[in-house]
């Protein structure tokens, strides 16, 4: 298994976006580790800030949210609150092809990158990517 692995500040983490846009691709499912409060919502609103997105929200209570860009999209999901999410899952697999996908608590794994994001003290985390 191939990983990259960083711990990054607050104040690095635009870098470290822009930095992990490299090894994640569209059709990619980024499936988001992390207890909470790790930094899962923060790593996304960091990777579509890096897009060009400022304005974002968490997807805690709307479970799926989505952004358009010219080529592509990317899916927001957060199942934390989802019992059974068989009706998200396929409506992700089906956007698959022109999406990037970030799932938090995905609890199956249908994705096909793993982002492990622990705390590191106080004031920074540890981002393994796995693929
Ligand atoms: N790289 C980082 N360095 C320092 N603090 C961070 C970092 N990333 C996130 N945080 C802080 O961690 C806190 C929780 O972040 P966030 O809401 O993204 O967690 P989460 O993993 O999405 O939690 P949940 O499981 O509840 O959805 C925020 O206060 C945020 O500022
Ligand atoms: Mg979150």
């Amino acid at each position: 298994m191939n990983y990259v692995i960083q711990i990054v500040s607050l104040e690095g983490l635009d870098g470290f976006a822009a930095f992990i846009k490299n090894y994640i691709k569209i059709s990619d499912i980024v499936g988001l580790e992390g207890d909470l409060g790790a930094g899962k919502t923060t790593f996304v609103k960091a990777f579509l800030k890096s897009l060009g997105y400022h304005d974002t929200s968490s997807p805690t209570f709307s479970i799926i949210n989505e952004y358009s860009l010219k080529d592509f999209k990317i899916i927001h999901a957060d199942f934390y609150r989802v019992g059974n999410p068989k009706e998200f899952i396929d409506y992700i697999i089906e956007n698959k092809h022109n999406s990037i996908t970030f799932i938090e608590w995905p609890k199956d794994d249908i994705y096909t990158k793993k982002l492990k994001i622990t705390p590191v003290g106080q004031d920074k985390r540890l981002y393994k990517l796995c693929m």
